[in-house]
């Protein structure tokens, strides 16, 4: 990695965003959010499908920056989908309590690419980028369901107040850690590749 290659400052964010923001709306707008979260039967899905395919995700970040710094242990993952949806599975009938979420570790082909640490920071721009989103979805599905009071909402509450505070950490993280132009066109790559995992996994057409 060369010194005059280094990037100055936001180039890496910048570059992720301009580089994504085509992917945003499309994934934003063609997602069916009030069929995902309509109800508590289709949320249920929909955390199953999140657990399912954001787990490997997390695996490659935490293997490649997990021991790197103190604010990765507290990310939101899969796991808070996972308990969210086991939470309320043991709230309803007797019969759910027998359902089981299905092996993530089938899901590991869908990051077959992944090759390093530029292409795992792609991966986690678009999954911390995408908690900005979250608080809105949590509003609407809260909204959609009975008593939500009762439905557990810990994954896409995100960090809840803290959200946006800790999506500017994390870009600055992204601009301190993306130096060179071949990093961040990687990581650029990555997040698109991310981008259409998460379309494809919730059903949309990109
Ligand atoms: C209805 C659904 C969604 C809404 C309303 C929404 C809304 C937003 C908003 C308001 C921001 C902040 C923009 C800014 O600060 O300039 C944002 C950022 C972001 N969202 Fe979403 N989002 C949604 C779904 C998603 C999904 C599903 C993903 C991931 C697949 C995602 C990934 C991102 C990323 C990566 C950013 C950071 C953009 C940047 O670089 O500033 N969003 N979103």
């Amino acid at each position: 990695m060369s010194p005059l290659t280094d990037s100055n400052n936001s180039d890496a964010s910048s570059a992720l965003k301009s580089g994504t923001g085509d992917l945003h709306r499309q994934v934003e707008e063609s997602i069916d959010w009030r069929a995902n979260l309509g109800d508590l039967d289709a949320y249920e899905q929909f955390l199953a499908k999140v657990s399912f395919f954001l787990s490997p995700a997390d695996r490659i970040i935490d293997d490649y920056f997990g021991r790197d710094e103190g604010w990765f242990q507290t990310r939101r993952t899969a796991v808070w989908a996972r308990s969210d949806w086991m939470q309320l599975v043991h709230s309803r009938s007797e019969e759910d309590q027998g359902k089981s979420l299905p092996d993530p570790a089938t899901a590991d082909e869908l990051y077959h690419w992944v090759g390093g640490p530029a292409d795992a920071a792609g991966i986690l721009y678009v999954l911390e980028g995408s908690t900005m989103g979250s608080l809105f979805l949590c509003n609407l599905a809260c909204s959609n369901f009975e008593s939500a009071s009762d439905a557990p909402v810990k994954f896409l509450r995100a960090y809840g107040k803290d959200t946006a505070r800790r999506w500017q950490e994390t870009k600055l993280w992204l601009d301190r850690f993306l130096k060179t132009k071949d990093e961040i066109a990687t990581a650029v790559s990555a997040a698109q590749k991310m981008f259409q995992i998460y379309g494809g996994q919730l059903s949309c057409k990109i």
